[in-house]
Parts: structure tokens; sequence; C-alpha cells
């Protein structure tokens, strides 16, 4: 069993990842509606990472006898002005995650909790790879600009993305 501390790190964490998942749905069926269906099966796609990230969690927190907390979602509704603004605001969505895991391997380093400790090191490496792809996408859509062209041929990129994992 761990720290109360630890715990309530753990049940935030995984309520972080539950949000992401929802973000990453809602975005994906706003670009969808947009016509975008390569970049909506990108994120359809880490949606269900996302989730993947908080099941990690929550059986890790049952494992260590734990009682995990689930938070209720708030309503989505938001305008993306464009794709450069949704990849922005996922980027610092992103930046945001890192910071709480860093923040949760202190408090386990702290707690001296080893054991949630060494269970994180997949998560730092994780955000180190999510930081990287966000910004990477965002990187080419700012290249892209408003060529139309351009776009066309980034979102067909992206619809076989979730395959093969490299654009
Ligand atoms: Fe689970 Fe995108 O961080």
């Amino acid at each position: 069993m761990f720290s109360e501390k630890i715990q309530t790190g753990l049940i935030r964490q995984l309520n972080k990842e539950s949000e992401s998942s929802q973000l990453y749905l809602y975005m994906a069926s706003w670009v969808e509606k947009k016509g975008y269906e390569g970049i909506c099966e990108f994120l359809y796609d880490h949606s269900n990472e996302e989730r993947t990230h908080m099941l990690k969690l929550i059986r890790y927190i049952n494992k260590r006898g734990g009682n995990v907390v689930l938070n209720n979602i708030s309503t989505m509704n938001i305008t993306y002005r464009s794709l450069r603004e949704l990849f922005m605001i996922l980027f610092e969505h992103e930046k945001k995650i890192s910071k709480e895991i860093n923040f949760l391997v202190e408090i386990s380093l702290h707690e001296k909790d080893y054991f949630t400790y060494n269970f994180l090191q997949w998560y730092v490496e994780e955000q180190v790879e999510e930081e990287a792809l966000s910004k990477m996408i965002l990187d080419k859509i700012e290249l892209i600009g408003e060529d139309k062209g351009g776009l066309y041929l980034f979102d067909r990129d992206m619809k076989n993305f979730h395959k093969n994992k490299k654009l």
C-alpha cells in the first residue's frame, strides 16, 4: 500500500489522462466534421492511447491496494479557429501533463516509494514522445501555413500515421 499523498497524486493523474482522452476525442470529432479524414484518424487513435494511460494507472492503484476515484468530465464545446490553434492547444496540454508526471515522480522520491517511482518511469518516457509528437505536427502545420494543397497532402499522410507511426 502507498501513502495517502501518492494515492492522491495517482488519482489526480489518472483523471488527467481521462481528460486527455476526452480532449483528443473531441478534437477528432471536430476535425472530422471539417473534412480532415487523416488527422481525425490520428486523433481518434490517440484518444484510445490516452485511455490506456488512464487504465495503467487504475490497475496499478488497485494492485497496490488503493481506491480509485473517477471525476466527472466537464462538457466540451470549443470551436478552434484553425488546425494550428488546435495543435497549439494539444502541445500546451502535453507539456502540462509532463509537468504533472514530473511532480508525481518528485513526490514518489520524497515519500521513498520506489515501486511507484519505478512505475512512473514508463510515463516519463512516454511524455518525451508525446511532447515531441505534438510539436512535430504543430511545426508541420506551421510550415504548411495557408497552402491548401499542402494541407491536403498532410491530411493524407496522417491517415496512415497510426499504422506506421512515422511521418
Ligand atoms: Fe497520456 Fe498524452 O499523455
